[in-house]
């Protein structure tokens, strides 16, 4: 998490900075700063709380240097403060660092640097940065900050300025994510595309320990031994406006809006009735794919979610066994992947730390790993034997919408390719699947005008303290999205349940006037459903559902009813979850809430 962006050239620095910052404010916006190179020395200003802060500082106080980095953070080390915030000095004040990622080993650099005389004024991590680049500093900044950064374990992104070579900067990565931008006498790094894109659609991605040296006059990529580093330029195509708010009052408001276009862009040249469904960089032969034994489905938070999705539909249309695992446990808990393995890893943002590091895992044991993204280049895109993009364009609000539909989309279309290699579902069956897949733009977009009747149930729940969302299959899964969405950004405590579980235990909590969701979209399980429905009613449950408009016995236990229109079983809950996005979106609003950004969370994490 965290932001970081660096700018060398003619223009005075702050205006990139604070411009590229307020792109990067998804990734934290616990405070924000900046240092430039003014004169002879560093200045610094940064601030506690959102970047609107330092920009107020900034007009009183303005900086006129032409060489700054900046920071826009989310806290790890040390509470949200003036003095935690970055840029962070070295003593003497003559070396400035922003950092995004952790430094695991802070403790014993705090000890060593602290034998030698140094001492810190903040909480963070990243303090010891400036002081260990200070400390090897003997003439070359470059080499210091080499030095510097073979002393530092964990993950790290940093940008690096110093009054003992004015016009440098220097940036470097491991396990955090930095690019490039290459403007016309002006050069930038920054933590992701977005910051540059208005002044260059021309830009470096940077590999774990790779090094930016940069000036006005120009860019030089370098190894660890100071060799030159050839790289392609890679030239973005995606519109600058898809990453504004277009009208709406949150990106989350907008990005809901989007689905319909985001799931036919990923459909697009992907599904064909004739043809079946093929993906450019995937492509597994039948002898291949039946020498698959196990596939591993790697996710984290919203993307989990999608994947336990991918389960149903892989394992009902393609008959081969799916485990699905949170990235972080599944790291450590030796699982049996080997190289008979598929490993489907799900990711938005394609550097989710967790995530990447068990990718990586699972490519040294030599398993196939494919990787589903939304964003073109990212870390893991690069890493994985195949990708998948998700054509949902960027995802700036936290609250993850299109991101998801189109990856349970992706999933679902990666059960019909494997289904009709391994010829086991009638053509009928399939093609039945995928002409219902074509027409889920317009049936979303017909859901996307039933607002009003969300925002009713918005208006009956934003007061509660808890909440409950029920399913059974592939709408349980949708349940625990739904309640993840609504915590996320309304901060109402809310648990989600697999319809025939309650009577394990959950039913306790059921008293007079408790509000429950259900999901009932699965035709299969919705008898056993509405049973689960009427035990929770006859204890004061009121109970809000999500249904077809046929389901007339659902209907006449349920108090209120979001109707969405006919589709197959296994599409429903692409359908369903644009009703739980609206809702929880809707409850976050009445209460005013920040939607785009929520407390604590950030939207890339990249810390474990
Ligand atoms: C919730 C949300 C998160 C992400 C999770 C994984 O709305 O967005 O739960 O799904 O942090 O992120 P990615 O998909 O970028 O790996």
């Amino acid at each position: 998490m965290c932001g970081i962006v660096g700018y060398v050239g003619e223009k005075r620095a702050t205006n990139f900075l604070v411009e590229g910052l307020s792109k990067l404010e998804y990734r934290g916006y616990d405070s924000a700063g900046v240092a430039v190179q003014e004169g002879e020395s560093l200045s610094v200003r940064k601030h506690k709380g959102r970047l609107t802060n330092l920009e107020k500082e900034l007009e009183k106080n303005s900086l006129e240097g032409y060489v700054g980095i900046g920071h826009t953070r989310w806290a790890t080390h040390g509470a949200p403060s003036d003095t935690n915030s970055h840029p962070h000095l070295s003593n003497n004040g003559k070396i400035a660092v922003v950092h995004n990622g952790i430094i695991e080993n802070y403790i014993e650099l705090r000890k060593f640097l602290g034998e030698k005389g140094y001492k810190f004024l903040s909480e963070t991590d990243t303090e010891v940065i400036p002081n260990l680049v200070d400390y090897y500093y003997d003439g070359n900044l470059f080499d210091a900050v080499v030095k510097a950064t073979e002393r530092l374990e964990g993950s790290f992104a940093i940008g690096v300025i110093s009054e003992e070579d004015k016009d440098t900067l220097i940036g470097v990565r491991k396990d955090s994510p930095l690019i490039v931008g290459l403007g016309e006498n002006e050069n930038f790094i920054a933590s992701d595309i977005p910051a540059v894109l208005s002044y260059t659609r021309k830009v470096y991605l940077l590999e774990d320990e790779e090094f930016v040296l940069m000036n006005k006059e120009g860019v030089t990529l370098l190894d660890k031994k100071g060799n030159k580093i050839d790289k392609e330029i890679f030239n973005v195509t995606w519109d600058e406006k898809a990453a504004e708010k277009g009208g709406f009052d949150s990106f989350m408001l907008k990005e809901i809006h989007e689905q319909p276009k985001a799931i036919r862009d990923t459909m697009t040249s992907r599904i064909s009735m004739e043809h079946g469904v093929f993906f450019d960089d995937f492509k597994i032969s039948k002898e291949e794919l039946e020498s698959i034994d196990r596939i591993y489905i790697v996710a984290c938070g919203t993307a989990y979610h999608a994947g336990l999705m991918g389960k149903a539909s892989i394992e009902r249309l393609a008959k081969i066994p799916v485990e699905v695992d949170i990235a972080s446990e599944f790291r450590y808990r030796n699982p049996l992947v080997t190289e008979k393995s598929l490993v489907i890893i799900l990711s938005q943002s394609g550097e989710t730390a967790d995530t990447l590091a068990a990718l990586r895992d699972c490519k040294n044991v030599g398993a196939r790993v494919l990787v589903v993204t939304n964003v073109v280049g990212s870390t893991m895109s690069r890493e994985a034997d195949h990708v998948i993009y998700t054509m949902a364009g960027p995802e700036i609000s936290v609250a993850s919408t299109k991101a998801y539909t189109t990856q349970v989309l992706v999933m679902h279309m990666i059960a019909i390719y494997f289904s009709e290699l391994r010829e086991l579902n009638s053509k009928e069956e399939l093609d039945n699947i995928k002409k219902e897949m074509l027409m889920l733009p317009e049936v979303i977009e017909e859901v996307l005008n039933i607002k009003e009747d969300v925002k009713a149930i918005a208006e009956e729940i934003k007061d509660e303290k808890d909440l409950y969302f029920l399913g059974r299959g592939m709408d349980f899964f949708l349940a625990l999205e739904g309640s993840l969405k609504l915590k996320e950004i309304s901060y109402i405590h809310s648990e989600a349940y697999a319809g025939g579980e309650l009577k394990h235990g959950p039913i306790a909590l059921i008293e007079e006037g408790t509000k429950v969701v259900s999901i009932l979209t699965q035709k299969n399980l919705i008898d056993k459903m509405i049973s689960n429905v009427v035990e929770i009613k006859s204890r004061g449950a009121k109970v809000f559902g999500v249904t077809f408009k046929d389901m007339a016995k659902a209907c006449q236990v349920l108090d209120k009813v979001l109707f969405i229109p006919e589709t197959h079983e296994i599409l429903a809950p692409i359908v369903a979850a644009v009703t739980m996005q609206l809702l929880a979106y809707y409850v976050a609003s009445l209460k005013g809430f920040d939607i785009d950004k929520p407390r604590n969370l950030a939207k890339s994490v990249t810390v474990e």
